[in-house]
């Protein structure tokens, strides 16, 4: 099916695709999952592609794969796990079960734990040792900081709790900066870490530790931990009743539905984030019900293969025209390469054709400012992701909301229809005349036929936000079948993890460079020179 897809690709691939987009077209090429709304008619794509696609999927066996991975399958096969990320927001409670047991009554019953602790500490019933909780602090990094970084900021409208602090990186300029801004007896410092070993947050969580010591006689009871290792919490001094623990079948970066996602829901409180919940697990029920032409994940992720794998376009842009979106570039970052970004199949065989695609992005408006002048007349395709409320949260200014609305449907049309050299040239006749007006016009010329979908929704709620997170993980879930490869290990991590330990030694001059490259001994050199 690759075959036939490249090749029905060569053959559509000069034609204007902005010919094909008429009325029924813009009907047929978008599809609803309540009120979330897809729009790829701004693409190359048409039936014969689609249903080429389609047949990918099919042949890949995605809905069996879906099945399984609903199901409490194994389908994590280098690490020997189920993918349950889905069982996180199973607010029904129907039986999920992993090597015979239910896992719903745990997933469950520290749901309500979290939502006690996350309201006692709202409302001021539990408190540091100065009083109420002013400041959280979550250092996490990775899946433990993107996804409830990305949420908070999102949900801003929503936010009532305390002040919501991420640190993540072992770069002492980011805890520093946070620390300086808090009061140590009324912080609660909370730690995640899916595996507890994670260098740079065990490192900060030290550091948070003795700065909350220097003020505050019981350190471990301002101090939260969420892990799947909860013995080593126990090491760390944080009493079990503020443990928030949960199964290894929660990867890193699906994990912001259970305790990962517990500074949310300090920021938010505990029914805003089960209308996150509802709406990721409304998601899932679309998932796993609409056929192909009606399913959201599954038109996101064959769209994302035409680009992609088809098309051979190797980024993907995240627009969001939702300035409280600002951080989902970011947390898809994490969560479309580190599960895509592989190059050996399920069976250990080389793919024959591209991993994922780099994703990036900035909201809208700032990058139309910024990088929109390569995305219009640049040599390289770049596929663009727009995403689009109706409503903002300021009613008193929904006109500026309206204008920025307007902005995000006029790149992807813009995007679409560029400008012919005869329309640059008209433009600029009043001013230039001779050879200098056709090069002036030359470089107001825009190529067009650049593609892009729109994914609208009525405003950004939790329970909006809980179906776009969802989604993009199903369709993350999607490509990664087709491609046959694990979307949920992350070997490709490892190996610069092990080689900074071994160098740490060295930066710290307590062992020579010997046995490193003549690069990296001068660069350890230069900086010792300089003081490191
Ligand atoms: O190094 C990559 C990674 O393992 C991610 O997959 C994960 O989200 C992140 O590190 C943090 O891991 P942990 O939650 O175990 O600290």
């Amino acid at each position: 099916m690759w075959n036939d897809l490249k090749h029905h690709h060569a053959t559509v691939a000069d034609r204007k695709f902005i010919d094909l987009v008429d009325a029924d077209r813009a009907k047929d090429f978008n599809a609803l999952a309540g009120d979330m709304r897809l729009d790829y008619a701004k693409t190359n794509i048409d039936a014969t592609g689609r249903e080429m696609l389609f047949k990918l999927l099919d042949d890949a066996g995605v809905a069996a794969m879906r099945d399984a991975m609903f199901s409490g399958a194994a389908i994590n096969e280098t690490e020997g796990r189920a993918v349950l990320h889905t069982a996180l927001r199973n607010l029904d409670g129907d039986p999920i079960m992993v090597d015979g047991a239910d896992v719903m009554p745990a997933v469950l019953g520290t749901l309500d734990r979290m939502s006690d602790f996350a309201e006692a500490v709202r409302t001021g019933r539990y408190t540091g040792q100065g009083g109420a909780i002013t400041d959280v602090i979550n250092i996490g990094i990775g899946g433990s900081d993107l996804g409830p970084a990305m949420a908070v900021q999102a949900l801003s409208p929503y936010h009532d709790g305390p002040r919501c602090h991420f640190v993540s990186n072992v770069d002492p300029a980011d805890i520093a900066q946070v620390l300086r801004s808090c009061d140590p007896t009324t912080t609660l410092v909370i730690v995640a870490s899916k595996t507890f070993t994670t260098i740079e947050t065990m490192t900060n969580a030290r550091t948070a530790k003795a700065w909350m010591a220097e003020k505050v006689s019981d350190v471990g009871a301002q101090f939260a931990a969420l892990s799947t290792a909860e013995d080593k919490t126990a090491d760390f001094g944080i009493a079990t009743d503020r443990v928030f623990g949960f199964e290894d079948w929660v990867g890193g970066r699906y994990s912001m539905w259970g305790p990962i996602g517990l500074s949310l829901m300090m920021a938010v409180g505990a029914d805003a984030f089960k209308a996150f919940l509802r709406g990721g697990q409304a998601m899932d029920v679309h998932f796993k019900s609409a056929t192909w032409s009606e399913n959201l994940p599954a038109l996101l992720a064959v769209v994302g293969i035409w680009h992609n794998q088809i098309c051979g376009y190797a980024t993907r842009a995240v627009l969001p025209y939702d300035n409280n979106l600002m951080r989902l570039p970011a947390y898809l970052q994490q969560l479309e390469m580190e599960s895509n970004g592989k190059g050996v199949s399920m069976d250990g065989a080389d793919l024959t054709v591209h991993s994922g695609p780099v994703v990036w992005g900035e909201p809208g408006t700032n990058g139309q400012h910024a990088f929109y002048q390569l995305i219009h007349q640049g040599t390289r395709v770049v596929p663009c992701e727009f995403l689009v409320a109706a409503r903002g949260h300021e009613d008193d200014l929904h006109h500026q909301h309206q204008l920025l609305v307007a902005n995000c449907l006029a790149q992807s049309e813009a995007l679409m229809k560029g400008r012919t050299f005869d329309e640059a040239r008209s433009n600029v006749a009043g001013k230039f005349s001779g050879d200098q007006l056709d090069r002036q016009a030359k470089h107001r010329v825009f190529p067009g036929n650049r593609p892009s979908v729109t994914i609208a929704y009525p405003q950004l709620t939790p329970f909006v936000l809980g179906q776009l997170i969802a989604l993009y993980e199903h369709r993350v879930f999607v490509e990664g079948v087709v491609l046959g490869i694990n979307s949920y290990d992350q070997w490709g991590v490892e190996l610069g993890k092990e080689l900074a330990t071994a160098l740490q030694p060295v930066v710290e001059g307590l062992k020579g460079a010997d046995d490193k490259d003549g690069s990296t001994a001068s660069l350890v050199a230069f900086l010792q020179s300089h003081g490191v």
